[in-house]
C-alpha cells in the first residue's frame, strides 16, 4: 500500500513526480523519496514524513534536473518509517535504484545469501534485498537489466509493483506487477508509470494497466514491450482510454477532500442509479445480476467478505437481503474468512465488496472462495481493479475517486448497489408485492435529494461538534438497519479524531456499555422514527435515568426524542431499509468537524491507509 510514480520523456521528470507522490498520498504517508537521472549521476532524496517534507529536504539537497525519475511514497512494512528505509532505495554499487510496493515473504533467505556474497543491507527493508538480488544477476550473467529483474521475481515469494532504473543505461524504466496495482500512462514520446492514473491524468488519457505477473520495458522513445514474468511470453499491450478527470481528484474549493466526498454523496448515488434503476418502467437492470440470475436464485446462502467501511455496507445488505429477498446472508471480516477453513460450497454465492478493489484479505478471500466453487460477485468502485478482475461478475458503484482515507461516498454508494440487487432478486423471487417493490424504487430515487436535505444539518453538526469535541469516549447506538450505521459512525470518529468510540446494538447496551454511561460520555443514538422507535426511545431513557448525554439522529418532525436527548439532528423520512443512506450523513460529518477542531489531518490519518494491499 504504498504509491509509486515514475517519468520518462522529455519534460522534466521532478514535478511530475513530486505531484504524482502527492496524489498517491492516500496509498500511504510515513515517508517519501525521489530519484532521478541528472544526465550523469542518479540524485536521491528521502525522508520520514510526507511528501511535503521530502519537498522541503529536495529543496535544501539535491538539483532537480532531468528528464528520467522514480518516486515512492510508503506505508511501513518493513522495518520502522525512517530516512534509511524510505525508498528509493540504491542497490551496493550505486547503478541501480528501486521502487516497490508490497512485501517480499522470502527475503531472509536471500538477503542471507547475498550477505554471504558480500552484499551490505543499510535499511531493514525487503526492498533493499530485492534490488541487489537484481545488480547480482545481472552482474554474473552480463545480462540486460529486463532480464534480470526477471530472473529475480521468478526467485522472490510476496507480491510487488516495482520501478528500477540503471544509470548506466539511463533510457529505459523497468517496471513489474504482482499483486500491487501498476498503470503505464502513454503519451507523446514520453511515458508514466504510477500505482493509478491520477499522476498523469494530465498528460494522457491513455494508459496500460498490467496484469499480475506482467512486467514492462519503458524505453524513451522505443515504447513499453511487456511480458510474462513467469513464461517469458510476449504481451500485447492493451491500451484503455481512461475516464478519470482532473476535477475529480481535486478539493474544488472545499477544505479537505473528505468534505468535498461527504457532500457529493448525493450525485454519486445517482450515478449509481445511472441506467440501473428505471422507476417509471419498475425495472432494476444490472448486467452482472441478469447474466447471472440462476447462480443468485439458486444460491443456498450469501456469504458477504469485506474489511473496514466495506464490511459495515455488507452488514447493511444483509438486513435488506434476509428482509427483502429472504435469503440468508452471513458477513465475514475478510481476513477472518480466509484464515478458518470455512465452509463453502458450490451453492454458495460470495459478495466481495471493496472501493479500491485492491485490499489484500478481500483479494485472497475471493481466490479461496473461487477454489471451492462458489460463484463470486464484486462490488467495487475503482474500475479495473484487481478484486473487480478477479470475480467472476460484478457491479461497480460509480462513486468517483475517493481520496479522503475514511471512506464516506464509498460507503453509501455500495448500500445503494447492495439495495438493488437486493430489490432486484426480490422482484424475481416474488417475495416483495409489486406494489411494495415500485414503491421501493420510488423511495430510492428520492434518496439523492433527501441526501441534500440531510447535509443541510452541518451547521448544527458543527455545533455539537464543538461542544463535544474533547470528549474521551464515544458511544454510538442503532437498531436494525441502523446498528452497521451506529459501528460505521464510531469507526469515521476513531479514524480522524482519534477519540475512542464504540459502535454497539441499542438493546446490547444493557449488557455491559451501560456502565460506562455518565455525564462526560456522549452516546450518539441513531433513532429514525420507522425501525424499532419505541425500543430505541426506551434504550434513551435508560440512558438519560443514568446521567448521560444523548445525541439523536431522529426523522424530521419527531417529537419524543427531542423530549429526552440533548441534542437532536433531523434527517428526513425514508423507509426503514433506506434510512442508513441518510443517518451515515450527520455522523460523517460529526467526525470531521471533530477531527479539523482537534487539528487532526482529516484526509491522511496516522497509521492508516486508503487501500491496504498487505495482509
Ligand atoms: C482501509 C481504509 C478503509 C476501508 C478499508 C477497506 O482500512 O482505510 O477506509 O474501508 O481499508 O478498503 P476497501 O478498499 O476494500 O473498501
Amino acid at each position: 500500500m504504498c504509491g509509486i510514480v515514475g517519468y520518462i520523456g522529455h519534460r522534466e521528470a521532478y514535478p511530475i513526480i513530486l505531484k504524482g507522490l502527492k496524489r498517491l498520498e492516500y496509498r500511504g504517508y510515513d515517508s517519501a523519496g525521489i530519484a532521478l537521472y541528472d544526465g550523469t549521476d542518479i540524485k536521491l532524496s528521502k525522508t520520514k514524513g510526507k511528501v511535503e517534507d521530502l519537498e522541503d529536504k529536495i529543496k535544501k539537497e539535491i538539483t532537480t534536473d532531468g528528464t528520467l525519475g522514480i518516486g515512492h511514497t510508503r506505508w511501513a512494512t518493513h522495518g520502522v518509517p525512517n530516512d534509511v528505509n524510505s525508498h528509493p532505495h540504491y542497490s551496493n554499487s550505486g547503478n541501480l535504484v528501486i521502487i516497490h510496493n508490497g512485501i517480499i515473504e522470502n527475503y531472509e533467505p536471500l538477503k542471507q545469501e547475498l550477505e554471504s556474497r558480500g552484499y551490505i543491507f543499510h535499511s531493514d527493508t525487503d526492498t533493499e534485498v530485492l534490488v541487489n538480488l537484481i545488480e547480482d544477476i545481472k552482474k554474473n550473467d552480463d545480462i540486460k537489466l529486463g532480464k534480470a529483474v526477471q530472473i529475480a521475481l521468478n526467485q522472490v515469494i510476496g507480491a510487488y509493483a516495482i520501478a528500477v532504473f540503471d544509470k548506466s543505461k539511463p533510457n529505459e524504466i523497468v517496471v513489474a506487477r504482482l499483486g500491487s496495482p501498476l498503470a503505464i500512462g502513454i503519451g507523446d514520446d514520453e511515458f508514466f508509470i504510477a500505482s493509478d492514473a491520477s499522476p498523469f491524468i494530465e498528460y494522457t488519457k491513455n494508459a496500460i494497466y498490467l496484469e499480475d505477473e506482467e512486467m514492462a520495458v519503458v524505453r524513451r522513445h522505443r515504447g513499453v514491450s511487456i511480458r510474462k514474468i513467469h513464461d517469458d511470453s510476449l504481451v500485447n499491450p492493451y491500451i484503455q482510454e481512461l475516464q478519470l478527470h482532473l476535477e475529480q481528484i481535486e478539493k474544488g474549493g472545499y477544505d479537505h477532500f473528505m468534505l468535498k466526498e461527504i457532500y457529493e454523496q448525493a450525485h454519486a448515488i445517482s450515478d449509481t442509479f445511472r441506467g440501473r434503476l428505471l422507476t417509471d418502467k419498475a425495472i432494476i437492470k444490472m448486467g452482472g445480476v441478469e447474466d447471472n440470475m440462476k447462480k443468485f436464485l439458486n444460491a443456498d446462502r450469501i456469504l458477504i467478505v469485506a474489511c473496514g467501511t466495506s464490511w459495515h455496507a455488507g452488514l447493511v445488505a444483509e438486513y435488506i437481503f434476509e428482509d427483502l429477498a429472504r435469503i440468508p446472508v452471513e458477513v465475514e471480516y475478510a481476513s477472518e474468512f480466509r484464515y478458518r477453513n470455512p465452509v463453502i460450497t458450490e451453492n454458495d454465492l460470495v459478495i466481495a465488496i471493496s472501493q479500491s478493489g485492491e485490499t489484500a484479505d478481500t483479494l485472497a478471500a475471493i481466490k479461496l472462495a473461487k477454489s471451492r466453487g462458489a460463484f463470486v460477485f464484486g462490488v467495487c468502485n475503482v474500475v479495473g481493479s484487481s478484486i473487480a478482475r478477479e470475480t467472476h461478475a460484478g457491479a461497480y458503484t460509480h462513486a468517483g475517486p475517493e481520496i479522503g482515507v475514511a471512506s464516506t461516498k464509498a460507503f453509501t454508494t455500495q448500500i445503494t448497489i447492495l439495495t438493488l440487487i437486493a430489490l432486484r432478486l426480490a422482484r424475481a423471487k416474488g417475495t416483495i408485492s409489486s406494489s411494495d417493490y415500485r414503491h421501493h424504487l420510488f423511495e430510492l430515487e428520492m434518496i439523492p435529494e433527501k441526501v441534500n436535505q440531510a447535509l443541510e444539518s452541518d451547521y448544527m453538526v458543527k455545533q455539537i461538534a464543538e461542544v463535544y469535541k474533547n470528549a474521551k469516549n464515544f458511544l454510538y447506538l442503532g437498531r436494525g438497519y441502523n446498528f452497521p450505521v451506529a459501528l460505521e459512525g464510531a469507526l469515521k470518529l476513531k479514524e480522524i479524531s482519534y477519540i475512542h468510540a464504540e459502535g454497539y446494538p441499542a438493546a446490547e447496551m444493557k449488557h455491559g456499555p451501560i456502565a460506562l454511561i455518565d455525564e462526560d460520555m456522549p452516546t450518539v443514538v441513531i433513532a429514525p422514527r420507522k425501525g424499532h422507535y419505541d425500543k430505541i426511545v426506551s434504550n434513551i431513557q435508560e440512558i438519560k435515568s443514568r446521567k448521560g448525554v444523548i445525541i439523536g439522529i431522529v426523522t424530521k418532525g419527531d417529537v419524543t426524542v427531542r423530549e429526552l436527548a440533548d441534542h437532536v439532528i433531523e434527517i428526513p423520512e425514508t423507509l426503514d431499509c433506506l434510512s442508513p443512506l441518510l443517518t451515515t450523513i450527520p455522523l460523517q460529518l460529526l467526525s470531521y468537524h471533530i477531527a479539523v477542531m482537534l487539528g487532526k489531518n482529516v484526509d491522511q490519518p496516522r497509521n492508516l491507509a486508503k487501500s491496504v494491499t498487505v495482509e
